[in-house]
């Protein structure tokens, strides 16, 4: 499987940092045997789009509706009109600040295939549920509700990004990070048949250039969803090198 390396710029970047995107595309094109992609704010992805061609750039969430009387929300048909290709959704920060569940996540999902766009649905659990011993069970409950029926295809990839790991520079240990991917292998499985395996399993959580080879080599590891080291194509280079070198 073709790894995925995903940049999500959260709300980081204006008119200034289209050279650092630009940059970036640039530099995957050096790496022609991983797919990559920058997932940026709305207010960039047209004057992105223009700026690097073929270069795939995505949204960060997208509404479940395709219109309509929603005050700031933006359609994943908006987002394929401003020219992106794909969108995140069901982000753990969307999660926790904008209240989404499953269901919520699900219906997103499912707008944004109907709008043509791939979408990485993202699953994780707290530290305070690891701890209880809970990660398994949160994590394949959040995968049993927030894919659609019609989930099975390229178009869609799970990143596993355990919330504690997001931002704090704690990477998950590979061995916990092996168990969940499997575990979210045998449910996409269980559940889609054949196709469950070419469902992309991305792992997010403070994933940089020092610890890329290592997780992406952790088997049912598809890829990665890059957040503070997907800002600049200095950071992000090693991490598409690693997926590179781990890839078929
Ligand atoms: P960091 O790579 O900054 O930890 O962010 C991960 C993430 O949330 C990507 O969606």
């Amino acid at each position: 499987m073709r790894k995925f390396i995903v940049g999500n710029w959260k709300m980081n970047g204006v008119s200034r940092d289209l050279d650092e995107i630009t940059a970036i595309s640039d530099l995957a094109q050096l790496y022609p045997s991983v797919d990559s992609a920058v997932c940026l704010p709305a207010t960039l992805i047209t004057r992105a789009v223009t700026a690097v061609g073929a270069f795939p750039i995505g949204g960060q969430d997208c509404h479940m509706q395709r219109a309509g009387a929603h005050t700031g929300c933006i359609s994943a048909d908006m987002l394929s009109d401003a020219g992106a290709v794909l969108t995140i959704v069901g982000h753990s920060e969307r999660r926790a600040a904008q209240r989404e569940k499953d269901s919520d996540v699900c219906a997103k999902a499912e707008a944004a295939k109907s709008a043509g766009l791939k979408a990485i649905v993202c699953v994780g659990e707290t530290l305070d549920e690891r701890e209880a011993g809970k990660a398994l069970e949160v994590v394949l409950g959040q995968v049993a509700s927030s894919l659609p029926d019609a989930s099975a295809g390229t178009w869609l990839s799970v990143a596993y990004e355990p919330v504690w790991a997001i931002g704090t520079g704690r990477v998950a240990e590979p061995a916990d990070v092996a168990d969940m991917h499997a575990a979210i292998r045998a449910a996409l499985v269980t559940r889609f048949g054949a196709e469950g395996e070419k469902i992309r399993i991305l792992y997010g959580g403070s994933m940089n250039g020092d610890n890329a080879a290592q997780l992406l080599a952790v088997p049912n590891v598809d890829g990665g969803l890059i957040g503070g080291a997907s800002l600049t194509a200095t950071k992000f280079q090693p991490i598409l090198a690693a997926a590179q070198a781990s890839g078929e």
